[in-house]
């Protein structure tokens, strides 16, 4: 979190924030995927040598791989069930199962703490660039509590696996 940032109160505005700026998006969530994706590799280049699909890919263009839109979407869309559930119950609570799985795969493929905050910066650009009319303070520290709080529970997950 940042310094100095207090707890927010996660209620009905943070999740409508949230839910508002991807019902937006969604429709174009091909180009999303792809220019999330150009975002994280920016701020973190060796970050492509973690995705197999894309260390095998030579010097294929990168909006042709199909799996990488299938991550960005996961993204976007766990962060949005993040962001319900902790309006509804103040906690996020990623089915178990799922969960588990998340922990494994990314140790498998080397993920580390700092990766998070890489793929938190990207987020919160691409969502600032595909809504530039939407996006407010109050709209960014409502994506930042859903996602913090959906990769503190894979990070926890993770140490599990680990
Ligand atoms: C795989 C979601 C953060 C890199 C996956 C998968 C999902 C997912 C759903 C598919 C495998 C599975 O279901 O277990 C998420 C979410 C994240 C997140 C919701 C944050 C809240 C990250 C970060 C990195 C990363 C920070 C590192 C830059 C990868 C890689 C794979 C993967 C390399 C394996 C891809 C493959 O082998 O095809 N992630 N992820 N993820 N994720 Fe993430």
């Amino acid at each position: 979190a940042e310094k100095g940032a207090t707890a927010t109160v996660f209620g009905e505005e943070q999740e409508a924030l949230v839910l508002t700026a991807w019902n937006a998006m969604k429709g174009d969530s091909a180009s999303l995927a792809l220019k999330f994706f150009l975002r994280i590799f920016e701020i973190a280049p060796g970050a492509k040598q973690m995705f197999p699909f894309l260390r095998d890919a030579g010097d294929a263009p990168l909006e042709s791989h199909p799996k990488l839109k299938t991550h960005a979407v996961s993204v976007f869309v766990m962060a949005c069930e993040s962001a319900t559930q902790l309006r509804n119950t103040g906690d996020v609570k990623v089915r178990e199962a799922a969960l588990k799985r998340l922990g494994a795969s990314h140790v498998k493929a080397g993920v580390e703490d700092a990766h998070f905050e890489v793929v938190k910066t990207a987020l919160l650009d691409t969502i600032r660039d595909a809504v530039p009319d939407m996006w407010t303070p109050e709209m960014k520290a409502a994506w930042e509590e859903a996602y913090d709080q959906l990769a503190a529970a894979i990070k926890e997950e993770m140490k599990k696996a680990a």
